[in-house]
Parts: structure tokens; C-alpha cells; sequence
């Protein structure tokens, strides 16, 4: 069963006078129950407004999404690359947040809020508030924000784009590992070739605008990834032909 069908979504952007944007065109995909999907391609491809209609962040397209049985927009969970935190709550605050309209009880709230603290080891700084903090540790935090409401579909858009690339390298390790005990399915977008291969499972590849399905490739490579290996070389090189800048 899959968990997300999106079958032969388009979308034109036309709000602004004069302007008709075709952003998607005819996109088909099948989302599987625990993998890691990726989306890749070149700014402005299209990306962030599929990874939006896919999670019905966006209503407005042509085409339609169908989720299996057992998701609704109450299990999605979502990080974005400008973290999108609230500045005047404290990390712990933050990491409520997500569980405040949720019919479960306080006591829940509190243990949700203990474990992700302790899982993304933000515990000392739980009274902090998010201006304090590095981009790697305010990231920490909106992945557990994300995580705290128990997510069965996580949506990425980018999340480690604005970090150095050893704090993104680091928090993406870490990822894999909450999502290996987590069985959640990721969708995530990047523009990052080396990152899709480290985490996907599957990595569709988006063409310039406007963004339709060149190829969605397999990654063959086992778990954990060798990241300096021939066959990531190799099919690293695969998917530079395959996106058209
Ligand atoms: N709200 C909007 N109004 C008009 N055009 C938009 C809007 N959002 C995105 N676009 C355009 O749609 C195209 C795809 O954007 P986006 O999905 O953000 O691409 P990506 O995430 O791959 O960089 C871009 O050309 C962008 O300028
Ligand atoms: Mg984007």
C-alpha cells in the first residue's frame, strides 16, 4: 500500500497580472511506507511547491494526492530550512508547541517534550531561547519539534542548507539514526547531490522549470552509506547527467 500517491499534478502560479508560471507539470509519484523519498533538482525546479501540495500545505494545483488508510495531515511533520522557530518560546516552548491542540494528556505532553529534548541532546538548553543557539543546535531543534508529535511522513524542505557542512554532515548521521528506530517516511528536498545519495532511498530528479520527473533512481548503495566510495562516485555521477541546470 502506499503511503502518498500523487497523480498528474501540475501547478501555474498566475496571481500576479500578466504573469503565468508554469512551476510543475504532469508529476506521478508513489511514496512507499518507511522510505526516504528525495526530490533533487536545480533552484527553482519546483521542489518546495511539491513537497507543499504533497503535504497540503498548498490546496491550489491540477491533478490530485491520495494518502493510504492509515496518514492524515495529523501525522505529517514537518522541518524547514529557516527553521521557522518562535523566537519569544524557549527550546522546551518550541518543542511543545507542536503538541499543544493534540487530544492527549499533559502528562504525555511532558514526556514527548523529555524524550526529544534527551534524543537531540538539547536537555541543557531548555530554558534557552532560539536567538542563543548555533544553526546546527536550532536545527536540533526543529527536527525534535518535528519528531514530538510523533510523525509518521517527516516533509524536509532543505534543513541542512544554511549549516556548514560539518554540522550538516553531523546532523544528517543523526537523522538516519532516529529514522532507522523511528520508521517514519521521509520526503526531502535538496539541491545537494552527495546529500540525496547519503540519505535516500529513492531520489527523484526534477527538471528545470517547468519541474516534471526526468528520472526517479534507485540507490543502491547498502546503509550505512560509504561516502568516498567507488559505487557512491559512481552513481553520484549518474545523477550530475541526469540534472539539466
Ligand atoms: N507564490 C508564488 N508565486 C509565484 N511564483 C512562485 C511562487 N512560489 C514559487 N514560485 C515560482 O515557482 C517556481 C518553483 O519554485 P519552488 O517550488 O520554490 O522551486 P525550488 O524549491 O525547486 O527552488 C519558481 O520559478 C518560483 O519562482
Ligand atoms: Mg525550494
Amino acid at each position: 500500500m502506499n503511503l502518498i500517491s500523487v497523480k498528474n499534478v501540475s501547478k501555474i502560479f498566475d496571481d500576479r497580472p500578466g504573469e503565468r508560471l508554469v512551476a510543475l507539470e504532469n508529476i506521478n509519484l508513489e511514496i512507499k511506507q518507511g522510505e526516504i523519498f528525495v526530490l533533487l533538482g536545480p533552484s527553482g525546479s519546483g521542489k518546495s511547491t511539491l513537497l507543499r501540495i504533497m503535504s497540503g500545505l498548498e490546496k491550489d494545483f491540477k491533478g490530485s494526492i491520495t494518502y493510504g488508510p492509515d496518514v492524515s495531515a495529523k501525522d505529517f511533520g514537518f522541518v524547514f530550512q529557516q527553521f521557522a522557530l518562535m523566537p519569544w518560546l524557549t527550546v522546551e516552548e518550541n518543542i511543545n508547541l507542536g503538541l499543544v491542540s493534540r487530544a492527549i494528556s499533559n502528562l504525555e505532553k511532558k514526556t514527548r517534550v523529555e524524550r526529544e529534548l534527551k534524543r537531540l541532546n538539547l536537555t541543557k538548553f531548555r530554558n534557552t531561547y532560539p536567538k542563543e543557539l548555533s544553526g546546527g543546535m536550532r536545527q536540533r531543534l526543529g527536527i525534535a519539534r518535528a519528531l514530538a508529535i510523533d510523525p509518521k511522513v517527516i516533509f524536509m524542505d532543505e534543513p541542512f542548507s544554511e549549516l556548514d557542512s560539518f554540522t550538516a554532515e553531523e546532523l544528517r548521521k543523526e537523522l538516519l539514526d532516529i529514522w532507522q528506530e523511528q520508521k517514519a517516511t521521509i520526503i526531502q528536498v535538496t539541491h545537494i547531490v552527495a546529500e540525496a545519495l547519503e540519505l535516500g532511498d529513492r531520489i527523484a530528479v526534477l527538471t528545470p522549470r517547468p519541474g516534471k520527473i526526468e528520472k526517479i533512481v534507485e540507490n543502491w548503495l547498502s546503509r550505512p552509506r560509504k561516502l568516498r566510495s567507488e559505487h557512491f562516485f559512481k552513481l553520484e555521477d549518474e545523477l550530475y547527467k541526469l540534472i539539466k541546470p
